[in-house]
């Protein structure tokens, strides 16, 4: 075990001190985008402002010989690109493959100083974190960067779902998770063909005689079990939890149902692949200004947020507060991007 006095010791000579909070940053979308294609790149500086954080994509979805081209793309598009408060990611290629090395040499090597965060796929234990902090720190040193990278794990495999609690705390490092559902139901051997979302046969089915006529099949969450295990891990260690794709870009109702379960079991945000999906995240990943209002009128019921109050009915205490408090401290957040919200929020 790694003594808890050296866990906040650089791993390299040379190598700048690792953070001890997460620096506090609105990241409802995650945008991906493919660096190879000029046209995606061309229009990164417009995107960029609509999103919270830019992801330029290495790996899955990269056919293997534009793997190159998406390297040398990226580190153009983030070169050239003023980014300002939109955060500036990149997914390599998993650990394993042919081009992680080169992609960690060469974009650290060239746009580290610029870079956020690396999301690491297909992490299946805290080793994975150890290797990649370990390189980061070497390659922070060389290049004399002064801002620690962090790294946002995929959770996409079922050794990794076993291990997440190890990953979450594997590293000071540590950005925070995104579930991968396409990687992760291959893993487990889950008989869909879909990147995230619900399956109309997952369901439970209403008693026998309940109902007059057919019985009702209630679709189930096929990811509850898995973002509720991530959310912990993450929220335990202080770190944040995301929902990664929804493939399915005809439907957006279902889509809005995935990151809004999501949400409310304490996610902070999602990946988005397609311009529809930015619309959809920034709604859902925005608290709801009447939630927020209710929220503050409990804030100010409970000045010190200790006691019991009731609010058109409803008990208010120690426990009600903290909730509040977090919607209001997201509203906040969501406040200073946007000022329509700020001014329905009211905060
Ligand atoms: C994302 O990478 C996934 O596999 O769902
Ligand atoms: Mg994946």
């Amino acid at each position: 075990m790694k003594l808890p006095i050296n866990f906040y010791k650089p791993l390299a000579i040379g190598a700048p001190l690792p953070l001890r909070e997460l620096p506090i940053r609105l990241e409802r979308m995650l945008h991906f985008f493919p660096p190879q294609v000029e046209k995606m790149r061309a229009k990164l500086p417009e995107i960029a402002r609509q999103v919270d954080v830019v992801v330029g994509n290495l790996e899955d979805a990269i056919p293997a010989d534009a793997k190159e081209a998406a390297r040398a793309g990226f580190i153009e598009a983030a070169t050239r690109t003023d980014f300002g408060q939109t955060g500036l990611w990149v997914r390599i290629n998993a650990l394993n493959s042919p081009w992680v090395l080169d992609d960690l040499l060469q974009v650290v090597g060239t746009v580290g100083h610029k870079l956020d965060v690396i999301m690491l796929p297909k992490v299946e234990g805290a080793w994975d974190i150890h290797f990649l902090d370990q390189m980061l720190a070497q390659l922070e040193a060389r290049h004399q960067i002064s801002r620690p990278i962090l790294i946002h794990a995929i959770l996409e495999t079922a050794q990794g779902v076993n291990n997440v609690k190890e990953i979450a705390t594997a590293s000071p490092r540590m950005h925070g998770m995104s579930l991968g559902p396409a990687d992760l139901a291959a893993s487990r051997g889950m008989k869909t063909t879909r990147v995230g979302g619900g399956h109309p046969f997952y369901g439970v089915l209403a008693d026998a005689g309940t109902e007059a006529g057919a019985r009702t099949l209630f679709q189930q969450d096929l990811w509850h079990y898995t973002i509720a295990r991530m959310v912990d891990a993450c929220m335990a260690a202080g770190i944040r939890a995301f929902y990664g794709p929804f493939g399915d870009f005809q439907d957006d109702d279902a889509c809005r149902a995935q990151f809004r379960n999501a949400f409310l079991q304490g996610c902070v945000g999602a990946w988005s692949l397609h311009p529809s999906q930015i619309t959809i995240a920034k709604q859902v990943f925005s608290p709801d200004v009447a939630e927020v209002k209710f929220a503050k009128r409990i804030l100010d019921a409970m000045p010190d947020g200790t006691g019991a109050v009731m609010i058109d009915g409803r008990m208010q205490d120690d426990a009600t507060w903290k909730q509040a408090k977090v919607m209001v401290d997201l509203a906040k957040l969501v406040a200073t991007k946007d000022p329509d919200l700020a001014a329905q929020y009211g905060v």
